[in-house]
Order: C-alpha cells, then structure tokens, then sequence
C-alpha cells in the first residue's frame, strides 16, 4: 500500500515540510490539511508544481483530518507562530486548544500511526498530545533538538573547519531556553572535541548561546523559520517510513522526569525503539534536570 504523510498546517512551516518531502521522496502521497481551506488548496496547487522534478513520485493532495489518522505518519504543525519577542512556551494555551481539537478529529487513529509533533511549544505539545490520542507514547514524538543540534554542528563546523557531517554532538532538554548541549559527548569524526582539535579554541558557552539564539536572530529579520525545520521533519519522516534506526536527538516521553524532553533515541517504523543511555556529566545531568523542572512546571500550570 502507498505510503502516506498527512500535515497538519499549510502555513509556512507546513508547506517547506511538503516540498522537503518531495524533494527527498520518501512517500507515495503528502496529505495537506488545514480549516483554511483556500490557503491549503493554493499550497496544493503550487506543491504540485514541484513533482515534475524528475525523481518523485510523490503525489500531493488535500486532506480530512479523518483521512489524516488514517495515514502512516501524521506531522502536526498547525496552531500560532511565535511573533518576534515571544518565547515558544508564550504560544502554549492558544496551540494546546488548537492540538486538542485536530486530535479529536482525526481519531480513531490507525493502530501503527506515528505522530511527529513540530507546532510550538513541542515539548509541552508532545505531553499532551501522547495524552489526548491515546497511541503508545512511542508512537508520539516531537522534533525537539534535533534542529538545534543541526545548528550547534553547523556553527561548529565553521569555527572548526571540519564538515558538519563529521562532527557529533548533541543539544539536549527542552527545545527552547532551558536547552543545553551535552559537551562531554560532542566528537569529531568519533575523537572526543578537545582532543581532535587541540588548537582550535572554542568558547563553549558563546556557541551554545548562539545555538540557542538561531530562531531568533533568523526570526528578527524574516518574521519565521521554516528550512531549517522543514529538512529535519523530513529527515523524521524518512528515519521513520524506511525504518532506518537513525540516532536522532527527540522529544519523547522519560519516566523519571515525567515530561518529555530530547534525548538521543533510536528512530524506526514504531516510533521510539529506544533511548540511547548517556553518561552527562553531574553538571550537565543538573542542566537537563533543570530543563526538565521548567517544563513540568508548565505542564502543572495547564493541569490546575
Ligand atoms: C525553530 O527553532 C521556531 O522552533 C522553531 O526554528
């Protein structure tokens, strides 16, 4: 049977995912659904533009939200944008309300669907969403650091002259201001960082607060981001649909912490295989303890 992604939101964010995804083929049909009708359509029409490209067969059309829990991947991106100003975890209430409803809509969920969460705040989205479908938590995932961490290898990568490619290393915790990077595991080409590059000087904490600060600054002169997000959402959906076992860096649900937050996981067909087991220094532990305090208190607000 055709594979098939349904994306909730054709807003900007929404439609680079599609396009992402037509690029870099890995569904037999992309399902764009969205209440705007006339905006969603548009997007339609002008996706459809871009399957000429000579190796898709991927086939883009407009969708219900029935048919969207109906489909191998569900990726939610609908709800408000954060404004320039706002922090990820302003947008909470308006988004959760939003989340809440698509979800109602879309149930029954097929038994294997895996939902990708990539709206604002994700974290605290990915919480409630694994709640209010009532899919295995597995089966409910947030795109987390994965983006920041692309953006830590990139910032990386030209400070070391190395290609980003060859560098590791991890953003972890919450996809916003409490995040943290786990510099005890960042390697080049597998070589633990100082010892690769004894003489290169890097001031961590700088590039970490430039990692942090990426949407932002992007954001301050062009309203939104949207490539960045759009190229790691489709990396998802590939890990996922070809049942690769990529080591992403994903929101998904800790018992111990009870949030969910990004830690290093193993990405298949079923979602979360499991959660590759990091040994953070006690600094960095307190880091992502303390992430994961300010998200659960969150949580507790929207609870009371
Ligand atoms: C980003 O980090 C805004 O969460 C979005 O690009």
């Amino acid at each position: 049977m055709t594979s098939r992604i349904a994306i909730l939101g054709s807003g900007e964010v929404g439609s680079t995912i599609a396009y992402s995804l037509i690029l870099n083929p890995v569904a037999g049909e992309i399902l764009l659904v969205d209440p705007k009708e006339e905006v969603r359509d548009a997007q339609v029409q002008d996706l459809s533009d871009a399957t000429f490209h000579g190796d898709t067969t991927t086939q883009v059309r407009a969708g219900t939200h029935k048919e969207a829990g109906q489909c191998d991947i569900i990726v939610i991106t609908a709800g408000a944008a954060q404004k320039k100003g706002e922090s990820r975890t302003d947008l909470v209430g308006r988004n959760l309300k939003i989340l809440g409803s698509a979800i109602e809509d879309m149930k029954p969920f097929r038994k294997d669907s895996i939902i990708v969460l990539v709206s604002n705040p994700v974290d605290i989205l990915t919480y409630f969403a694994q709640k209010m479908s009532g899919l295995p938590k597995d089966q409910v995932i947030g795109s987390g650091t994965f983006l920041d961490s692309a953006r830590l290898r990139g910032i990386l990568a030209q400070k070391c002259g190395v290609a980003a490619s060859s560098i590791e290393a991890y953003v972890l915790g919450e996809h916003g201001d409490s995040q943290m990077v786990a510099w005890s595991h960042a390697s080049v080409g597998g070589v633990p960082l100082e010892l690769a590059l004894p003489d290169t000087s890097i001031n961590k904490s700088a590039i970490a607060e430039e990692t942090k600060k990426k949407a932002a600054a992007i954001m301050e002169n062009k309203g939104a981001t949207a490539y960045g997000i759009g190229g790691v959402t489709a990396s998802i959906c590939k890990s996922i649909l070809f049942d690769e076992g990529s080591v992403r860096p994903l929101s998904h649900y800790q018992d111990d912490m009870k949030v969910c937050l990004s830690m290093p996981v193993v990405l298949g067909r079923k979602g979360v295989v499991r959660q590759i087991p990091m040994k953070l220094s006690e600094s960095e532990k307190n880091e992502v303890e303390e992430s994961a305090k300010s998200l659960r208190e969150i949580i507790e607000d929207v609870e009371k």
